[in-house]
């Protein structure tokens, strides 16, 4: 369910026309929905009541401080993978110790700077890493409360690209190499064990693979129970998939049953790190179509958007239905939907049926909330698009567009180039 809906043929953002938005703001943009986004944190959240448990809103997914400041209000934690999204996590109000902190190489400078601030537990991923961080608290008088992420070689049958549980990726440990690890954590003074954590991949559409993941997670706190390893927390990750198309992916509500059934009788607190269930739904990216161009075996419309805004097409083969702002019922036509960046992965779609568009004509590129903003690039140096969130009957621009100053900050030319004959 989400808030982007037409009104007399005419698309809305919750009371917003999506049309006066884009005068006031120029394309391309994106574009929340605060009603969505409290809607589906909070559908999530109550599915897992009865069970202790700690949503952490995956900040990858979209990491806009007003977004993230609308989810610390709603008694949210973060999942955290840098120090960047720590600064983040930070700004925009989220308790440090509802944060952990998920990535395969975390520096030392990022474990201080989590150290300091006291978040609720590092998600080690090596042995070589949990060495480091067992030295840089040490170096500042600290503990550093971890969880090991469990590799727990389960196929969550998604894209290869955003597939994380299987042996052959390079995440997590496996259960021997792992075991090994919280041998050592529980001998080290600055180390504190906490948790077991995984996180087996993204976009998943079935239960299965998670109960699967879950029931391997129970064996092994099992284990580490009889060497006298008592953990808090399981952290099972994010993962839940969403409706792009076609697809149908179980709702928050089997998805906690399955779990709870799963937990029953052991004392532990559930950490779930969902991004794209979340936020996937409540942002569309808007644009504009350029040109239609006819040759003599497809049709293209050409957008003002492109792969720099949105990648997912390109990097995934994802589809994203893409709808005008005006009018859905109209003569429909095959064509490729493609930004004006020069390469041939720039496209939105290919071979697609849609509606008839016209040059000038707004489109809406749906289910754009999650991976969207937070994966664009400067690439043909384009200037980032804005980010709007609307609310009721007012929208926000909370990230601007970049202009062309923006694009060159930080770019120096050397001395030895300032004149001409270098
Ligand atoms: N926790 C960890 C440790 C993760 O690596 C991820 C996502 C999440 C939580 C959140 O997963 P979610 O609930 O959003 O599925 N760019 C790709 C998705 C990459 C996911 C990376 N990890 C895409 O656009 O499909």
């Amino acid at each position: 369910m989400h808030h982007f809906q037409y009104r007399d043929g005419e698309l809305y953002a919750e009371d917003v026309p999506v049309r006066a938005i884009a005068k006031k703001v120029g394309t391309p943009f994106y574009l929340y929905s605060t009603a969505t986004l409290k809607r589906h944190f909070q559908v999530f959240d109550e599915a897992f009541s009865g069970l202790p448990h700690l949503v952490c809103y995956s900040i990858k997914a979209n990491s806009n401080l007003a977004i993230l400041r609308l989810f610390a209000n709603k008694g949210s934690g973060a999942d955290i993978v840098s120090g960047g999204e720590l600064y983040r996590a930070l700004k925009a109000g989220f308790p440090p110790k509802k944060i952990v902190f998920s990535g395969v190489g975390k520096t030392q400078r990022e474990m201080r700077e989590a150290l300091k601030a006291g978040i609720l537990m590092f998600n080690v991923e090596s042995l070589g890493e949990l060495k480091t961080l067992a030295q840089v608290a040490k170096r500042m008088g600290k503990v550093a409360p971890i969880a090991i992420r469990i590799n727990p070689d389960v196929d969550p049958k998604t894209h290869p690209h955003i597939t994380t549980g299987l042996m052959k990726s390079k995440f997590g440990l496996d259960v021997e190499t792992a075991f090994e690890a919280y041998l050592f954590a529980k001998e080290h003074p600055n180390l504190d064990i906490l948790g077991v954590d995984c996180h087996i991949g993204s976009q998943l559409t079935e239960i299965s693979p998670f109960v699967e993941a879950l029931k391997r997670i129970k064996i092994f706190v099992e284990k580490l129970k009889e060497h006298g390893i008592k953990i808090k927390y399981i952290d099972l990750g994010g993962g839940l998939g969403i409706v792009y198309g076609k697809e149908s992916p179980p709702p928050p509500s089997e998805y906690a049953q399955a779990l709870k059934q799963e937990l029953a009788g052991l004392d532990v607190t559930l950490i779930l790190e969902p991004g794209r269930v979340i936020v996937g739904n409540a942002g569309i990216l808007v644009t504009r179509v350029l040109y239609f161009k006819e040759t003599p075996v497809k049709n293209f419309v050409i957008i003002d958007a492109a792969m720099n805004d949105l990648l997912r097409p390109v990097l995934y083969q994802a589809y994203h239905e893409i709808i005008p702002i005006l009018s859905k019922n109209r003569p429909k036509l095959v064509a490729d939907v493609v930004g004006p960046v020069c390469e041939t992965g720039d496209f939105f779609a290919r071979d697609r049926e849609i509606p008839k568009v016209k040059s000038g004509e707004l489109l809406a590129v749906m289910s754009a909330g999650a991976y969207g903003f937070v994966m664009a690039s400067n690439y043909n140096s384009r200037p980032r698009p804005a980010e709007v969130m609307v609310n009721g009957k007012d929208f926000y621009v909370v990230r601007k567009r970049e202009n062309y100053a923006r694009l060159i900050a930080g770019e120096k030319i050397p001395p030895f180039l300032e004149n001409k004959s270098a």
